[in-house]
């Protein structure tokens, strides 16, 4: 397959693209790495990217960003950037990506474990996750050419630990590895409409 997996160069793209990488043509892309440039945030820069590439099975999107604060302190501009861009910007991609993947291809998308398992600060993030696994359940019945959509949402990523440790305590991390192969599951296996939970 030829497979356009968006956030490559990121701790879990770079996990999905060594599980994918022996058996598919993976086309990277970010927007500052990667074999193409996109910005999920700019639709222009997916349709440019799309025309560019030509035909394609799949597309895997393991990016999004969404604002971390404080509840006391978000205001309605943090939710609209986090739904832009993690929410939107992934709903992009499906919405001008249909045209140019291939019939029965696929769409996979990423949400992750405050969907459900909520941190302080994380508002938007749980917001947006839950859009997203919502979204993929209901596009999945109207999808066009037998196309299938499907979320990952990874658990807290172990080699992200550094980072994130102070603000997940008592959250069992997953590797990258092990949250790769959710991915793997999603576009070589038959399932639409799913989430995938990787805890
Ligand atoms: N890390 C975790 O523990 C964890 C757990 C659950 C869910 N998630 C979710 O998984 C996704 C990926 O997380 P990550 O930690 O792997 O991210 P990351 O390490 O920060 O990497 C982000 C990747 O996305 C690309 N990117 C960033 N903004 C982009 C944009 N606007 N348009 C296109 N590409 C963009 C980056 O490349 P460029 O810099 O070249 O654009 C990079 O390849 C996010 O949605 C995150 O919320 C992460």
């Amino acid at each position: 397959m030829r497979i356009l997996l968006v956030g490559a160069s990121g701790t879990i793209g770079r996990a999905v693209e060594a599980e994918l990488e022996g058996r598919h043509e993976v086309v990277s892309a970010g927007r500052h790495t990667g074999d193409v440039r996109l910005d999920i945030y700019d639709s222009e820069s997916i349709r440019a990217a799309f025309g560019e590439l030509g035909p394609i099975d799949a597309v895997i999107s393991a990016t999004g960003a969404v604002q971390f604060a404080p509840f006391a302190e978000m205001q309605a501009a943090d939710y609209v950037m986090s739904l832009r861009n993690k929410l939107m910007g992934q709903v992009n991609l499906v919405l001008i990506g249909r045209e140019h993947v291939r019939a029965a291809g696929s769409f996979t998308l990423t949400s992750g474990v405050l969907d459900e398992d909520p941190i302080l600060g994380g508002t938007a993030a749980s917001m947006v996750n839950g859009g997203i696994n919502a979204f993929v359940l209901a596009a999945s019945i109207e999808m066009p050419a037998g196309q299938r959509i499907n979320a990952v949402s990874p658990g807290v990523i172990e080699e992200a630990m550094d980072h994130y440790a102070p603000y997940f305590r008592g959250f069992e991390s997953v590797p990258a590895r092990r949250a790769a192969l959710a991915y793997a599951k999603s576009v070589e296996g038959g399932r639409t409409g799913h989430v995938f939970r990787v805890r």
